[in-house]
């Protein structure tokens, strides 16, 4: 029916049909929080970029994390941030299994067995160069070189407890190479949470602040995906998904809101979408600047996320939008 005879101004004329309405709802167990390990006790480094955010040492970790899971919230996901000198140019302490990731996974599982515990597969926290992989002769990233190096990691962690291993690196057929080191090793029941439409993106800049993870030349463009396809974003999810794929992830998320809907879509699989470093960074600082009313942009920026079609969101307002979804009926 035409105006005046339709008005859709009735059905929005108090909060009570607006509530009664609503087609998507925040809950908490829609986020999973991202968290940085180091070495060392009693450690709470902040930095500036990233205000709330922490380097926690494996005591501090285990501390957030029971915050974390009396929340409410379902998962966290953790980085290591090992001591500089300890990194070399095949990331060796990335896959050491008394290294810093499995120490805090077996930590955090002793006092909060019930808390899912996803970790983070990449070389780029632990690598003197800081790339994703271990490099070739021509200074590339050599991507088969680095396969087993990932596996040996996944398997790593996964003795240790892990819940899942999310590879983040973008190298060619890492989700199978994995997928078939786990279940060599026994651990064919442990979840792979790839990490299938990562581009390439500035928004990552807080975050090499917090993992010291910055690549010392060069950049990630020929791992990464460029920013303007959603195409090849289709080829990676599928290609993920054949090789064993148990949740994809689509990375960043505000700025690609069109690839989490197109692929969750397409394929119908348990879809996460990464809210980054970046797009939590940019709504702290105008918050703090008195230039946006912080709380009601996150809420925003999260209920877009999950409109676009997103079943997870990997957020570092996991617990600020727990805390506010306390006792609200979820908007
Ligand atoms: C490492 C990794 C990065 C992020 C998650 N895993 C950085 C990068 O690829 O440079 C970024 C997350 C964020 O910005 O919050 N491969
Ligand atoms: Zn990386």
């Amino acid at each position: 029916m035409e105006f005046p005879g339709y008005r859709h101004r009735r059905l929005r004329q108090n909060e009570t049909w607006r509530r009664a309405l609503r087609e998507h709802r925040l809950s908490t167990d829609d986020f999973v929080f991202p968290m940085f390990v180091t070495e060392g006790k009693g450690v709470r480094n902040s930095i500036e970029s990233m205000p709330g955010i922490y380097q926690l040492s494996i005591d501090q970790a285990v501390e957030e994390a029971r915050e974390v899971e009396e929340l409410g919230i379902p998962a966290v996901l953790l980085f290591g941030v090992p001591e500089e000198s300890k990194k070399d140019e095949k990331g060796s302490p990335g896959y050491d299994p008394e290294g810093i990731i499995p120490q805090a996974i077996r930590a955090i599982k002793e006092v909060c067995p019930d808390l899912l515990i996803w970790a983070d597969v990449c070389l780029c926290e632990y690598t003197s160069h800081g790339h994703c992989g271990v490099l070739g002769t021509n200074g590339d990233v050599d991507n088969d070189a680095t396969l087993p190096l990932l596996s040996e990691m996944a398997v790593a962690y996964a003795d240790a407890g892990v819940d899942a291993v999310a590879p983040s690196d973008m190298m060619d057929g890492r989700v199978g190479t994995i997928r078939k080191m786990l279940d060599d090793n026994g651990h064919s029941l442990v979840p792979i949470i790839s990490y299938a439409a990562k581009y390439c993106s500035s928004y990552y800049g807080p975050f090499r602040d917090i993992a010291n993870s910055c690549p010392s030349a060069g950049d990630r463009k020929g791992y990464q995906m460029d920013p303007s396809n959603i195409d090849e974003a289709v080829r990676e999810v599928a290609q993920d998904i054949t090789e064993g794929a148990d949740i994809i992830i689509v990375k960043p998320a505000g700025s690609y809101l069109d690839v989490v809907s197109r692929v969750k879509e397409n394929f119908g699989v348990p879809t996460a979408a990464y809210q980054v470093s970046g797009e939590y960074s940019m709504i702290k600082a105008a918050g703090q600047n008195g230039w946006l009313d912080q709380e009601a942009v996150m809420t925003e920026s999260l209920l877009a996320i999950k409109r676009a079609g997103a079943d997870l969101i990997i957020t570092y307002f996991a617990k600020e939008i727990a805390r506010k979804l306390q006792g609200s009926s979820g908007n």
